[in-house]
């Protein structure tokens, strides 16, 4: 029979339909793979669910050289930063993500950290339980008014598009982005030619590339300088797109008005330096995060699974 090694625990329905398919292992360390752990697992799996952390470098699939066994890696994610690609085609093993199905839900993390930045909402949570407030008042915690502002979409894949329709259709707001190519983005949208253009004119910034090498500090110091005082900044890609260290810088010194992250540079780490700081809400990778969405993504990375062994075309190749 087939073995198939399942990285993290994942939704009991979908794991329920790989058992009655496969020889299935399910891990239960909630930690990543290391690249020795994802080495071995490459020579003693046929195929693997796996998902954000796990180490699948070109140093895992060289380690497994010639005992390598594995044929396909079924990301459980849209984004598979953490899989050599190009190492996994040399070495023969198809990878497939998870694109469509979380779109949505991430999305909605977008937005919640727009708003919950603007309305310094973390701050008031803050405040209420730890007793600190003082009742209403007509000057206290005001933010930054969200409605008619100018939302600036870096990278218009779906997830940009799902950011911008809100911003459009529910907030009234003028949508920027930059994109590296042209891109229709199905709403009235403007394109402009340069991040820093960008940066410039936004009052919301909202990063949604996906990770690897070619965004790897796409946000850097001059870009996150190129931002209005007024400005906030809002991440949902990947933690090593933004040079977190200038973020951090910029947020200290009052340069720009808030930051929202979901993501961070080395996960599950969050410098000490971001966790002081009150103009940030800080969420733990939560983008696809929803029963629904998580068990989509589960039955599509094992759809990919069952395709490879039916001999099938896979159904979101990404190699
Ligand atoms: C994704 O799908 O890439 C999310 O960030 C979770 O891994």
């Amino acid at each position: 029979m087939t073995k198939l090694l399942i990285t993290r625990q994942i939704d009991d329905a979908v794991l329920t339909n790989a058992r009655a398919r496969f020889e299935t292992t399910v891990r239960t360390d909630p930690g990543g793979l290391s690249e020795a752990e994802a080495a071995k697992a490459l020579t003693e799996y046929d195929a693997i669910l796996p998902t954000l952390g796990d180490n699948f470098t070109a140093g895992a699939f060289e380690a497994a050289g010639a005992y390598l066994k594995c044929k396909v890696l079924g990301n459980f994610g849209v984004g598979y930063n953490h899989i050599d690609v190009a190492a996994a085609r040399v070495a023969g093993v198809a990878v497939t993500n998870t694109p469509d199905v979380l779109t949505d839900a991430t999305a909605d993390i977008g937005w919640t950290l727009i708003l919950a930045t603007a309305r310094r909402a973390g701050e008031g949570e803050r405040m209420v339980r730890s007793g600190q407030w003082g009742g209403f008042g007509p000057k206290s915690l005001l933010g930054t008014q969200v409605t008619g502002k100018t939302l600036g979409i870096v990278g218009m894949g779906r997830i940009g598009q799902a950011v911008a329709k809100r911003g459009h259709y529910g907030f009234d707001m003028p949508v920027i982005f930059y994109n590296r190519s042209k891109k229709e983005a199905g709403l009235p949208a403007r394109q402009v030619d340069t991040l820093a253009e960008l940066m410039a004119e936004a009052d919301f910034v909202v990063v949604t590339t996906p990770g690897g090498a070619e965004t790897t500090k796409l946000i850097d110091a001059a870009a996150i300088a190129a931002m209005k005082p007024s400005g906030i900044f809002v991440n949902i890609s990947r933690g090593e797109v933004v040079d977190e260290a200038a973020l951090i810088d910029a947020l200290e010194r009052g340069a720009i008005t808030g930051a929202g992250l979901d993501v961070y540079e080395k996960e599950p780490q969050v410098p000490e330096r971001l966790r002081a700081l009150d103009n940030c809400v800080l969420l733990p990778h939560l983008g696809s995060a929803t029963v629904e969405t998580r068990r989509a993504m589960g039955q599509l990375a094992l759809d990919n699974i069952i395709a490879w062994a039916d001999g099938q075309d896979l159904l979101t190749l990404v190699n």
